[in-house]
């Protein structure tokens, strides 16, 4: 879809959003500017999603949830979070001093679904803690975690930074990896070039391409050597070239246990598949997907699949096992979503539950699309959520 394309098809903004949106346009503008007139995309992202106080992570729209641009998994179920703490519970069981580290826990619903789970199995960990880079959403999950019975509210704490000691038990990260900003590049003729974004003659922004460094060309290049050929035309993707040191960081944080990542996302043959010409950069907003990422700065969510063989190669650089692969539908069918769906009253409420269990289960809604991945530490023991799919070959 082109740029015009996209916003013809968007509600338009309120004056408060346009304000805050200019404002935020001011800012990259300025940092284009003193870029020299071209900002790779993935410092455009940065700024976009977490410029102090004007990214769409750091400001105050409202973003996740029916109300807000988008509805992530334990927002439109909280089946999700009981299937999640089945397998937290299987982890933390067989640690000593069982912690749960959340990273960006977006409006604190799935921690308080997953406590209140793990509350009634009498598995609570020793300490639930939050990472969470948005102060805006902070505050929304301290709100909503405050009103939890005291026994759970007691061992939530939000942490500013990776806890120095490493921990026992389970990480976990719900669609936070694909909003970590990424790299462009764009193949044309068997060369690679490196998208960003400069200044457009209508005052916005328009992408724009250089000459990808030679380190950059190199790795672009390998992600396609296996193509039948002739090569598309043209072809643009993307690479997150944070995974590592987030990964890295990560495993440095536990010393026992599992690290649970589940996001939308492909083994890398797929990610990176000739046909899949555009790529797989989507934004988000009130509930429209588009792929425009230069409209609505600041107002509108920014993300790009992972390539979970990436995650793979990261995890294993950091001694960590790569321990369980499966799509989100095979994970909650594993921890037991039928049966959670079976236990509700007959009559209404179980066929409410049955309709949120089918769009997280389903190939065309969230069931294919979302992977998660188990990475561990010093475990051997099977995981449950991944004993009714192995999909570690593909990667
Ligand atoms: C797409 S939202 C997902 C929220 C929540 N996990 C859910 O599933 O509803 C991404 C979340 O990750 C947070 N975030 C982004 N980058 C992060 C990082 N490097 N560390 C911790 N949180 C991060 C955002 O502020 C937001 O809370």
């Amino acid at each position: 879809m082109t740029a015009s394309g996209a916003r013809s098809m968007l509600p338009t903004l309120t004056p408060e959003e346009t304000t805050h949106s200019a404002r935020l346009a001011g800012l990259i503008g300025e940092h284009i500017t003193a870029a020299g007139g071209w900002l790779s995309f993935e410092h455009f992202m940065e700024l976009a999603l977490y410029a102090p106080g004007l990214g769409y992570y750091s400001a105050g729209s409202h973003k996740i949830g029916v109300g807000g641009d988008f509805v992530t998994a334990p927002e439109a179920s909280d089946l999700f979070s009981q299937c999640l703490a089945r397998q937290c519970a299987e982890v933390l069981r067989g640690c000593r001093h069982g912690e749960i580290l959340e990273l960006g826990a977006g409006t604190g619903r799935m921690a308080a679904a997953l406590l209140g789970a793990l509350a009634q199995a009498d598995a609570l960990p020793e300490r639930y803690a939050i990472l969470e880079v948005s102060a805006d959403l902070a505050a929304r999950q301290r709100e909503r975690l405050m009103q939890l019975p005291v026994a759970p509210r007691s061992r939530v704490t939000w942490l500013t930074r990776l806890p120095e000691r490493p921990i026992e038990g389970v990480i976990l990260a719900n669609e936070v990896a694909d909003a970590l900003p990424c790299r462009r590049f764009l193949l044309a003729g068997g060369t690679v070039r490196e998208l960003g974004v400069a200044r457009a003659a209508d005052g916005g922004f328009g992408e724009a391409h250089v000459a990808a460094d030679a380190a950059y060309s190199r790795l672009c290049l390998e992600l396609c050597e296996s193509w039948p050929q002739p090569y598309p035309q043209t072809y643009t993707s993307e690479v997150c070239p944070r995974l590592e040191p987030w990964i890295g960081a990560l495993a440095a944080s536990l010393e026992r246990g599992t690290l649970l990542f589940i996001d939308y996302g492909l083994p890398r043959a797929q990610y990176y598949h000739p046909q899949r010409t555009h790529g797989t950069l989507r934004c988000h907003f009130r509930q429209r997907v588009h792929d425009d990422p230069y409209i609505n700065v600041g107002v509108q969510d920014i993300s790009a699949w992972v390539d979970f063989t990436r995650v793979a190669e990261a995890a294993t650089a950091a001694d960590l096992t790569v321990a369980g692969f499966a799509t989100q539908a095979a994970f909650l069918l594993a921890t037991g979503i039928e049966s959670l769906v079976a236990r509700a009253p007959a009559g209404t409420a179980q066929a409410r539950l049955a309709g949120e269990a089918r769009r997280l289960l389903m190939p065309g809604e969230m069931g294919e699309a979302f992977k998660v991945m188990a990475l561990t530490r010093a475990w051997d023991a099977p995981l449950q959520g991944f004993t009714v799919q192995d999909l570690r070959h593909s990667l």
